[in-house]
């Protein structure tokens, strides 16, 4: 039995299946550069983060209409819910679809028509959380941001993710400002590929209530203690570490570690259709390397509902 879970750090785009988006791509008569299902599963394999994010922006393309949005965040729910997920934080990337003329409001209306039912179809509350492209101008994620406020469109914070080394989080201190005042909550990806600063300025600068990977914390023992202290939760993704080569195998990912150092780190699957499974692949994973025990296991899943943006009376539904 597994233990009732939350997953904080998952991309709705990274949960497209190779038959989903051969299919999507049919209904709306897109021509994919893939001959066939084999030949776009002969993608899938990466060398760094850019390598994977030039796959993922190609075949997010197939995701048109309201439908599309709809059906690709119900497949995860199912898919979630079969894995334990109770809790659900969910991200879209809203550039990847604008800038294809896609706007916001089909996009998050979609997203919405699957997790307004979520809870009695699956089982599992959610958030939803709007991220930036953080190779795109600051200026690009404010205008993005203003329009979703002022629609009033449903969404429950903001995350900043793409690629990370060169765009430090000091790039979108204005946004986040303008983000916090609104009453959203704010995370951002952050020591991911990129080094232990970009955390402290993720920290500092932005003010975010999580970070998103931020495995490189480790190089910086000062880092480490902010994070202990202040109870920061890390969402930790181990298959995506390792199929995007940030750690070279799972014998070396720093997790067991990052539990002995008392951080708050819970187990996530980031881009589930990519990287080889959904959570319970993950925690599976982790568990076969490390010989985890049960109670590893369970504190990991506690670790994930006290890093929820929940309420105590829902938190303590989790626990
Ligand atoms: N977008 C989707 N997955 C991501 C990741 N792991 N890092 C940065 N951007 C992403
Ligand atoms: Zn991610």
């Amino acid at each position: 039995m597994r233990p009732p879970v939350a997953e904080l750090h998952v991309h709705l785009e990274g949960t497209l299946e190779p038959a989903f988006i051969i299919e999507t791509a049919g209904k709306h008569g897109i021509g994919l550069p893939w001959r066939s299902l084999e030949h776009l599963e002969a993608q899938y394999e990466f060398s760094d983060l850019q390598s994977f994010l030039d796959l993922l922006y190609v075949n997010l393309e197939v995701l048109r209409d309201e439908e599309d949005f709809e059906a690709v965040t119900r497949r995860y729910l199912v898919r979630a819910s079969a894995a334990g997920v109770r809790h659900a934080e969910i991200f879209f990337d809203v550039q990847a679809h604008t800038r294809r003329g896609i706007p916001a409001e089909t996009v998050i209306r979609g997203i919405r028509r699957a997790l307004d039912r979520s809870v009695a179809d699956h089982g599992i509350s959610t958030k939803l959380i709007m991220s930036f492209w953080r190779d795109l101008p600051a200026a690009d994620a404010m205008d993005a941001l203003a329009h979703v406020l002022d629609a009033g469109l449903p969404i429950d914070g903001i995350g900043l993710d793409s690629a990370e080394v060169g765009y430090p989080p000091s790039l979108f201190v204005d946004v986040y400002r303008t983000a916090r005042d609104a009453g959203l909550h704010v995370v951002a990806h952050a020591g991911e590929e990129g080094p232990a600063e970009y955390v402290w300025e993720a920290l500092d600068l932005l003010h975010v209530e999580r970070v998103d990977h931020g495995i490189r914390s480790l190089e910086d023992p000062e880092l480490v203690e902010r994070l202990v202290r202040d109870r920061v939760p890390l969402t930790v993704c181990p298959l995506s570490n390792v199929r995007l080569r940030t750690v070279d195998t799972m014998a070396e990912h720093p997790l067991p570690r990052m539990l002995e150092l008392g951080l708050l780190v819970s187990l996530n699957s980031d881009d589930p259709a990519y990287f080889g499974g959904y959570l319970d692949a993950n925690v599976d994973a982790v568990v076969a390397e490390f010989g985890l025990d049960a109670g590893t296991v369970e504190q990991l899943a506690r670790n994930s509902v006290d890093s929820a943006f929940l309420d105590s009376s829902e938190r303590a539904r989790l626990h």
